[in-house]
């Protein structure tokens, strides 16, 4: 195995995931080290559905030091780690792996602290005493309620199409704070003061069902995805009073800057790489 304490040698990192090809973390980390004068290799490395744990293994052979891991394989990941965080236990998921120098590996989930991050630090939105309404309830909702919970906010509503799955969700975190579920026929005459887009609409170009009048004043749309243009949820919260919206791009960078914590024990400056990113 490769020396681990060996900082001569460039550490060598990867995304693992299906479709992968065209993720931002290869570049957002080598921006991370570059920060430190540390040398890394980050690859992005496409994998095909029932070779998560071959791909991982090869990886590891090869002298990796760790993994950031992406849909579909966070479940695979959680399996895979001999030892889990507490957050990545809640989740249910995982997306970092750090290969222990005893042979064990250690599973994290840094996507929840991301979004709080992203949302607290860089926008500015505290989300102690607000009314939160998350949308959805798949694996990247229940990846952030419970770094959301420990912010304090007044109650945190899930909305699902299929509310039977936003209660099982919602069970997962009892006794952390208080959360409501709902349909989104139920948002009728309520009002939010952050509304984050956790469902997969984006990314067939749809929106969910939301009444006109769900944001309350100076509240903030946030839409998990990212892409070149805004999503139909970002256009459409601009256009019925958020008084503000923002896409996921600081998510990615907040939860890759934990993860290279994770991984190398310092702290990454996010705010240089999410603007240099959004320059590009
Ligand atoms: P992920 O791991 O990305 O969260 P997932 O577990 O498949 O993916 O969950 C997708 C979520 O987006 C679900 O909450 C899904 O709603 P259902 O549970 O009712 O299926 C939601 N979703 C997907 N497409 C949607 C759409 N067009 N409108 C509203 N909700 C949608």
């Amino acid at each position: 195995m490769a020396d681990p304490f060996d900082f001569e040698r460039p550490q060598r990192y990867a995304v693992m995931g299906n479709p992968v090809a065209h993720s931002k973390s290869p570049e957002i980390h080598q921006q991370f080290a570059r920060q430190f004068g540390h040398r890394i290799e980050y690859l992005a490395i496409q994998v095909d559905p029932g070779g998560f744990p071959q791909a991982v293994e090869q990886f590891r052979a090869a002298g990796g030091s760790g993994l950031n891991v992406t849909v579909p394989f966070k479940l695979d990941a959680f399996r895979l780690a001999d030892r889990r965080s507490d957050r990545a236990e809640a989740a249910g998921a995982v997306n970092t792996l750090k290969f222990e120098t005893d042979g064990g590996i250690f599973g994290d989930n840094t996507d929840g602290i991301g979004l709080v991050h992203d949302v607290e630090l860089n926008l500015g939105v505290a989300l102690k005493d607000k009314q939160v309404l998350i949308l959805g309830a798949g694996g990247a909702v229940r990846g952030v309620l419970g770094p959301m919970l420990k912010h304090n906010p007044a109650k945190v509503v899930i909305a699902n199409r299929t509310a039977a799955k936003a209660r099982d969700v919602a069970d997962g975190f009892s006794g952390q704070g208080t959360i409501e579920v709902c349909t989104f026929d139920n948002l009728r005459g309520k009002h939010f003061d952050v509304v984050i887009n956790g469902t997969s609409s984006s990314l067939q170009n749809e929106l969910p069902p939301l009444p006109e009048t769900l944001y309350a004043r100076d509240a903030l749309a946030y839409d998990m995805m990212y892409g070149d243009r805004p999503t139909p949820f970002m256009e459409w919260s601009a256009l019925h009073n958020a008084a503000r919206v923002s896409d996921g791009l600081g998510m990615l960078v907040e939860q890759a800057a934990e993860s290279y914590f994770v991984w190398r024990g310092v702290r990454p400056d996010t705010k240089a790489v999410i603007a240099d990113l959004r320059r590009t």
